[in-house]
């Protein structure tokens, strides 16, 4: 008998013709769907031996609504913040992720934003298209520099440095905070100096936030740190809406003590604080950071190889936690 898999994403046809070749499939496409309630979730994951997901969280209780036949869940993205990994690993639950495939893509959309707010585009784009470019531009929508000013990454992983290199290219100087420093053989390559977030915060004309949610970096920009940013600094979000305490950014940049924003994530999405979109100097999108066919296919692909091989008795190719009782 195959093994049996719950498959709670959009998947392209080829993908899910191999999964089915594999696998008993039982598909549900939360595109075009919709996503389904937990308890949906939990009677379709039910003595299924693999979970591959996008949209819904990974709890206990999941789990044990799954029962011990289940050996993974293949995240359909980078970030883990929906599953309960040290549950899983209690459980002798695989879990991987979508590495590499998204990095530039995130990375492009960090400098995208970065410079979206820092030059006004989506002022101006609103205020052409609303008919009142009517005379001469040279007083229109002066903005920030970019060349010679400071970028300030905090996270430094694969995507922290994707974006430090593409800045390198607009003549900034990068620093960046992250729990762990990086050899200085790659801060070199980077040109990249480690400052303590304060200091970072204190320096940095655009500070970049590319760190997983955890713990520790719930609420990492908080009012506190907010205050410890530059008057004419922008602060820029594409790692998760939890990171920053949306309310006291909101009240930052009504009071004037910050520039602007950037946000591709929020921290009840997809609500997003009222106020945030009356403010002219806010730039919103919609979690798209990694929205590109090539990576969203890539994102899918990946995690249905890491099904079939943990299913398959063999190592998965992007593990998030270790089974072997070290982590
Ligand atoms: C990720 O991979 O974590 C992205 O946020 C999903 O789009």
């Amino acid at each position: 008998m195959k093994p049996s898999v719950f498959v709670h994403t959009w998947t392209p046809d080829d993908v899910l013709e191999d999964l089915r070749t594999k696998f008993e499939v039982d598909h549900h496409d939360h595109i075009n769907n919709g996503g389904l309630p937990a308890s949906e979730i939990h009677d379709r994951v039910r003595g299924k031996d693999g979970f591959m997901v996008l949209g819904a969280r990974v709890d206990e209780e999941l789990l044990q609504a799954a029962g011990e036949s289940l050996k993974i869940v293949a995240n359909c993205a980078v970030g883990v913040d929906d599953i309960d990994i040290a549950a899983c690993t209690r459980a002798g639950v695989q879990v991987t992720n979508t590495p590499d495939v998204l990095t530039d893509a995130v990375a492009d959309m960090a400098i995208g934003l970065m410079l979206a707010v820092g030059r006004r585009i989506v002022e101006a784009d609103q205020y052409t298209r609303a008919g009142r470019f009517q005379g001469p531009p040279f007083g229109l929508f002066w903005g920030a520099e970019i060349r010679g000013e400071t970028l300030g990454i905090v996270g430094m992983g694969r995507i922290g440095q994707a974006t430090a290199r593409r800045a390198k290219g607009f003549g900034l100087d990068i620093v960046y905070h992250n729990r762990n420093r990086l050899e200085s053989a790659r801060e070199a390559e980077l040109g990249a100096a480690w400052l303590s977030l304060e200091d970072l915060l204190a320096r940095a004309r655009y500070v970049i936030l590319l760190t997983p949610l955890t713990d520790q970096t719930h609420h990492l920009i908080d009012a506190r740190r907010l205050s410890q940013m530059r008057p004419d600094g922008y602060l820029i979000n594409v790692s998760r809406g939890p990171v920053v305490h949306e309310r006291a950014l909101l009240e930052a940049l009504q009071a004037g003590t910050i520039a602007g924003a950037a946000l591709d994530v929020y921290e009840f999405e997809p609500k997003m604080t009222d106020g945030l979109a009356a403010l002219s100097n806010t730039v919103l999108t919609p979690h798209i950071a990694s929205a590109n066919v090539a990576t969203r296919h890539g994102m899918i692909a990946l995690a249905a190889k890491n099904l079939s091989a943990v299913l398959a008795g063999e190592a998965p190719l992007t593990p998030v936690n270790r089974l072997d009782g070290s982590g």
